[in-house]
């Protein structure tokens, strides 16, 4: 990391790379905001982006991409089968990694898929320290249930546990214990934990819970499309690992696991994903889904382009000018949100800056979806889009009853090397000042309600007036101002 301080004493990040490409915004006035939202049935997927102004919905696919990796676009070798393109992928995966074999597929979810439909029978337990939305809905599908194994502080929202994603190993082996190992197919870890504010494991974390998985004779599953930002916190937190490189730790990481997936889309600041294999034997039965789901086996449903921009991209995520970019901005916006006495989930973690709806709102039972909701006054106050990771993130009980989230969060992401510091100052006034204006806002209920992954697709309706109000406040706060 460059270490620069600043002879003004200002504590702000500095950033390592120059913008050359840029693309011209649009914001549009808070009356037009509440048009495109209701048009948007509240659900901050459905918005637009010629309607967005900050678009911090995700990292996945949005990261500034490098001039090298531009580059290698323009060289991509096009060819169905034995591409020259994807064997340097996979060289760069089996580098960084070291695990013997690799498969392509589009995204991560298409990993998950594989596994799940190749590891996952009726009635098996996966444990993990947290699950994730699509990682969920797959072994669900195919007759899996979930078990999370997070420490006793791993949500606390207000804490200074530099490890908020660790799994706690008493709490595996007890489970191991009472489900039986033979109906767990894997354990699995998920690197800088997205839906607990993008919280990172340790790496002697990683070690206890191979311990465990060795003593009962358990593959070890790492997910890896947030590895950036965890091999970032592993370097700037971990005492151990403060003098090994980032290439060091990711190997280290890498040597405890069995399989290794990741989607590109985040990992590598590309598009695309794949899964790495210890085992040949796994591999032989992973292989067989390759063809079926995504493409012939060089290349996985990725076009050659975006698997040389992911190449590269993989290769620079081992600079740590690289990786730290994002988690300095997200602490910085943290920081300054926590100041203000805006709820935030602290440590500042990686991917994004992840608001409290809980407290932010908590007049709004959660029922109401108050993280629904702070997302669509978030996008109100400011043309600033975040994502809703709550109880609307959550599936129905098969009774039809609501599943309550254990956190109702409102993610604003930061994609790497995108927003410059004065954009994020204006998320962070804008934030504050709907803050301060948190009682205006209501609840929202569904109007159209698919069943699975409702999140990405319903739409909902605003309980009470409350937008009206809401834009009629900001008129008067910010007057004739965007
Ligand atoms: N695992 C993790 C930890 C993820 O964050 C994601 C995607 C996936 C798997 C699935 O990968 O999108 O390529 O299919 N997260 C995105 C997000 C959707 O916005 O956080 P994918």
């Amino acid at each position: 990391m460059a270490s620069v301080v600043f002879h003004s004493g200002e504590r702000i990040p500095l950033e390592m790379h120059k913008v050359r490409i840029v693309q011209k915004l649009n914001l549009p006035p808070v009356e037009d905001r509440l048009d495109a939202l209701t048009g948007a049935g509240n659900n901050t997927f459905l918005l637009n982006n010629a309607d967005v102004f900050l678009d911090m919905l995700t990292d996945s696919g949005v990261n500034a991409m490098s001039d090298r990796q531009q580059a290698a676009m323009m060289v991509a070798d096009d060819a169905y089968a034995g591409s020259a393109t994807y064997t340097r992928m996979e060289a760069k995966v089996r580098e960084l990694f070291g695990l013997e074999h690799f498969l392509p597929a589009h995204q991560g979810r298409a990993c998950e898929n594989i596994l799940s439909q190749v590891l996952v029978r009726e009635g098996d337990v996966v444990p993990m320290n947290y699950h994730f939305t699509t990682t969920k809905a797959h072994i669900v599908l195919n007759g899996g249930r979930v078990e999370e194994v997070f420490t006793d502080g791993g949500l606390q929202v207000t804490s200074t546990e530099p490890f908020k994603g660790n799994m706690d190993v008493g709490k595996l082996e007890a489970l191991i214990e009472d489900v039986g190992a033979k109906h767990i197919p894997f354990v699995r870890m998920e690197a800088g934990t997205n839906l607990i504010g993008g919280q990172p494991f340790s790496l002697a974390n990683l070690r206890e819970v191979r311990d465990v998985c060795d003593r009962h004779g358990l593959m070890l599953v790492l997910d890896a499309s947030l590895l950036a930002d965890n091999l970032y916190f592993i370097k700037v937190r971990e005492e151990a690992c403060a003098d090994l490189s980032i290439p060091q730790i990711t190997r280290a990481l890498a040597d405890l696991c069995d399989v290794i997936y990741f989607s590109a889309r985040k990992l590598g600041c590309a598009r695309g994903g794949g899964i790495c294999i210890r085992d040949r034997g796994l591999h032989d039965r992973l292989r067989g889904m390759i063809p079926l789901y995504e493409g012939f086996l060089t290349y996985g449903g990725m076009s050659v382009r975006e698997m040389e921009a992911i190449t590269v991209g993989l290769d620079e995520t081992m600079d740590e000018d690289m990786i730290s970019q994002g988690p300095q901005f997200i602490e910085y916006m943290v920081n300054e949100l926590d100041r203000r006495g805006v709820p935030v989930i602290t440590p500042a973690g990686g991917l994004g800056c992840h608001v409290d709806a809980m407290r932010f709102l908590d007049h709004i039972p959660q029922e109401q979806y108050p993280a629904g909701a702070l997302a669509a006054a978030t996008y109100l106050a400011g043309g600033i889009r975040g994502m809703e990771r709550g109880t609307m993130s959550e599936q129905r009980e098969p009774d039809g009853s609501e599943r309550l989230a254990e956190m109702e969060l409102v993610r604003l992401a930061l994609p790497r090397r995108v927003f410059t510091l004065s954009q994020v100052k204006y998320a962070v006034d804008r934030i504050s000042w709907l803050y301060e204006h948190r009682e205006l806002v209501g609840g929202l209920r569904f109007e159209e309600e698919p069943e699975v992954l409702r999140f990405f697709y319903g739409r909902l309706v605003p309980i009470g007036g409350w937008q009206e109000k809401l834009v009629a406040a900001f008129r008067r706060d910010f007057g004739d101002s965007l």
